[in-house]
């Protein structure tokens, strides 16, 4: 009866399980991802910190599928990805909603026809009421009505992140993915961005928040659990308290330094 309850209780408290990943792109020796191991709490707001070129990114991809790993195990919301066709990926990506660096919006659509755009390809709703599920999330984001109908061109940056995170939300996701959201942008653009992330995921119990970033100020300000990568693994993992508590030298050196940057 225990054992059960606990198995129940435990069933589903990582987002994601990834177990000794191993990834290399040439089909020889040559990894980028090593024996990695990650566990994201479910429903935590998550950062993935570490230097360029350690394999944030595409351990990102592995969890969305995109790419499979040439070795190890991949569970993602209690699924063994590994187990599953391309195509059923292709269906169980829609859990997930994506933000990355640009917000990568269709440039000759409108604001409100880029969030729709999910809608149409991905559920049988009507015209109607995929308007109103658009305007809907165009407006959790904080974007005002006067701009639903102007071109990706005619809108600010912020505003450009607002509406990529409202088509990202627009089919509801499990998890929210964001690839270095704020790299690039000024340091209030970039505020508002991290301000936009910690509300969003507020506002949606439950959902699982990752994000990639280069800003370890920001990652540990609003992150309740932190992973950094090096060379291909993972060097440390918890909550942010961890990283200013460890022994590591280079994860002391990576935080010493990044925060010093900011
Ligand atoms: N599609 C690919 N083919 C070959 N090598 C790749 C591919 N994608 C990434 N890599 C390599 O994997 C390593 C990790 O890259 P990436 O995950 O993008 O780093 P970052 O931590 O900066 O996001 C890098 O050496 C990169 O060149
Ligand atoms: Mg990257």
């Amino acid at each position: 009866m225990t054992d059960l309850r606990t198995q129940l209780e435990n069933k589903e408290v990582f987002a994601t399980e990834l177990t000794d990943i191993w990834k290399s792109f040439d089909g020889g020796n040559s990894f980028v991802i090593k024996g990695l191991d990650l566990k994201i709490p479910k429903g935590s707001l998550t950062a993935i910190i570490g230097f360029s070129g350690t394999g944030k990114s595409v351990i990102l991809k592995h969890i969305l599928g995109l790419h499979r790993p040439t070795k190890g195990s991949i569970k993602v919301l209690d699924h063994e990805l590994g187990k599953m066709t391309d195509q059923e990926l292709v269906v169980f990506r829609r859990k997930f909603g994506v933000l990355f660096q640009s917000a990568a919006l269709f440039d000759d659509m409108t604001v409100l026809e880029n969030v729709c755009f999910p809608l149409i390809e991905h559920t049988p709703l009507k015209q109607e009421k995929i308007i109103e599920v658009a305007q809907e999330k165009l407006m959790q984001v904080g974007l005002a009505a006067a701009h639903f109908n102007k071109l990706p061109s005619e809108i600010s940056g912020g505003m450009q992140k607002r509406t990529g995170l409202a088509r990202a939300l627009a089919l509801d996701p499990e998890i929210i993915f964001y690839d270095e959201p704020t790299t690039g942008l000024d340091p209030i653009l970039t505020e508002m961005v991290d301000d936009l992330i910690v509300e969003t995921h507020k506002s949606r119990p439950g959902t699982t928040s990752i994000m990639i970033s280069h800003d370890l100020a920001a990652a540990f300000k609003i992150a309740d659990f932190v992973a950094m990568l090096d060379a291909g693994q993972v060097l440390l993992s918890g909550p942010p308290e961890v990283f200013f508590n460890t022994d590591i030298d280079l994860v002391k050196r990576f935080v010493n330094k990044g925060m010093k940057l900011q």
